[in-house]
């Protein structure tokens, strides 16, 4: 039985049987094959369907270390600036630990789900008015001066948790994937697959590390750009971040593993949103749909070698942005009550 990430990778992190283990039994997500997006790439595409965790993000593998690390440190609260994901896993590993939880989001830039499930764990909500940069300058101090821990991916436990996703598309596949690709905001989750990548080449459960492609948003792209966003812009609010606090780690992965980070256009990014909900049949965030645009993109540009083994993190659930699936699609029709209206309006009669 699936017992959560700790349980199953005890020895690799770092954690003790002292440590209290505060889980949902999260992990162990689905690694999807997809074959419309093999046949437009000629690669082999694997989907890490990571909105199949308990609060519908990657977030969780790195919140159930990073809760319990602070629990086993003696914390009674936890703090976090967020874009919706972070915030919405922390109350709920804060509720489940019986601990205080604090948020910080960018007032107006949040979608709706994460603010709801932040909501009803219990946590401390602000909204701030200011960006995701100006949260986590916030919730930086207020950990420094008063009693709380921060449970942002500066937080290295965090780092710890996420980089177990690596570990089971390792154990999927049997070996590394050619190529990896995954969105890429305060840049915590690319570092964190790096070092799970890395870590599994050099205990020989794989023959290789994969190739890191990140993909920003365009408004939103300070590691391509190379320069601090002062304003980011993108419909894909996960990622709307101009000053990733692992922007050197980032740079790393990207230029070990011989991958790179490009920007893709909200364009492009719902493009690939829908195509992943209509072709699919995987319903994910738009934030999520950025390592997919991506790979799109890139395989266009001829940079995607034929055959390669592809893996793309979808990092969050589509269910998070109700809205924007609703507004974005065709209204619905109303009808009587009739079975002939039905199969008018079905284009059936
Ligand atoms: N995808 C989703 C759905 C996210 O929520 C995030 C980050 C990312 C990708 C990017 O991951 O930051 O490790 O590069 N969300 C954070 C949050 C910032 O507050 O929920 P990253």
């Amino acid at each position: 039985m699936w017992r959560g990430l700790i349980e199953a990778y005890r020895d690799r992190l770092p954690v003790s049987d002292s440590t209290p283990v505060v889980t949902l039994h999260e992990g162990n997500t689905p690694l999807v094959p997809a074959p419309v997006l093999s046949a437009r790439t000629g690669c082999d595409v694997h989907l890490k369907v990571e909105g199949a965790n308990p609060t519908g993000s990657f977030k969780d593998r790195g919140m159930t270390m990073a809760v319990s690390k602070a629990v086993e440190a003696g914390s009674k609260a936890i703090i976090c600036a967020s874009t919706g994901n972070t915030s919405a896993s922390a109350a709920a590993y804060a509720a489940r630990a019986g601990i205080t939880c604090a948020v910080l989001v960018p007032q107006g830039k949040i979608a709706l789900g994460k603010l709801g499930q932040a909501l009803v764990h219990g946590a401390k909500l602000l909204q701030v008015n200011g960006n995701f940069d100006d949260c986590l300058a916030l919730a930086g101090k207020l950990a420094q001066d008063y009693p709380v821990a921060l449970v942002n991916s500066v937080n290295p436990d965090r780092l710890e948790g996420q980089k177990t996703a690596a570990f089971e598309i390792v154990e999927a596949l049997g070996d590394a994937p050619d190529i990896h690709c995954l969105p890429v905001g305060n840049a915590g989750n690319i570092s964190a697959y790096w070092l799970g990548y890395q870590q599994d080449a050099q205990a020989g459960n794989a023959t290789r590390t994969p190739r890191m492609f990140g993909f920003q948003a365009a408004g939103a792209a300070p590691i391509v750009t190379g320069a601090v966003v002062h304003e980011p812009s993108t419909i894909a609010t996960a990622i709307r971040i101009g000053n990733p606090a692992s922007w050197t780690r980032a740079v790393d992965a990207r230029d070990a593993s011989g991958g790179l980070i490009a920007a893709v256009s909200d364009r492009e990014i719902l493009s690939a949103y829908r195509l992943l909900a209509r072709e699919v049949g995987v319903f994910v965030e738009l934030g999520s749909a950025a390592s997919v645009a991506g790979l799109l993109q890139q395989a266009e540009a001829g940079a995607v070698p034929p055959g390669a083994t592809v893996v793309c993190t979808v990092t969050g659930h589509g269910l998070k942005d109700p809205e924007w699936a609703i507004s974005t699609a065709p209204a619905p029709s109303t009808i009587r009550n009739d079975v002939l209206a039905a199969a008018r309006a079905l284009d059936l009669a």
